[in-house]
């Protein structure tokens, strides 16, 4: 085989087995169940209930042709609100979701661990 043809099967088994992982866990400090309900242009993930520290888990291959892979997701709470935010978004660049993600839901919204110091950096719903 050429080198060639070696690199181009090599990618190709690459992105097939690229798998990205967000987790999105309940941390709302009143210990509710969280109701979420996540979808992208493609699919509708349904809708999911978490008890406190439980984790929902969306595993997916972004686009690498066209770009433009987005995960959005609704959050409630209690007879509350319905919060919304974008949980993966391609087209961000955002290397912190480059393989996993994980998305601790509290009551301002959404916080993780970036960087190496994994400082926790929450984010305002959308
Ligand atoms: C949830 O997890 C946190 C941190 O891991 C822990 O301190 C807390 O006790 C847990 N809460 C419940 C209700 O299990």
């Amino acid at each position: 085989m050429s080198v060639i043809v070696r690199c181009v099967l090599m990618l190709s088994m690459l992105t097939l087995a690229w798998a990205n992982h967000v987790f999105i866990t309940n941390h709302l400090e009143g210990k509710e169940d969280l109701h979420i309900h996540c979808k992208s242009k493609d699919d509708d993930l349904g809708p999911h209930v978490l008890h406190i520290n439980q984790s929902f888990r969306i595993t997916f291959r972004p686009n690498f042709v066209t770009g433009g892979t987005l995960f959005f997701c609704s959050f409630q709470w209690g007879n509350g609100h319905l919060f919304h935010f974008d949980v993966y978004d391609q087209d961000k660049n955002d290397k912190e979701c480059l393989f996993e993600c994980k998305w601790y839901v509290h009551k301002d919204g959404p916080c993780r661990n970036e960087g190496d110091s994994s400082v926790r950096k929450c984010y305002p719903w959308k």
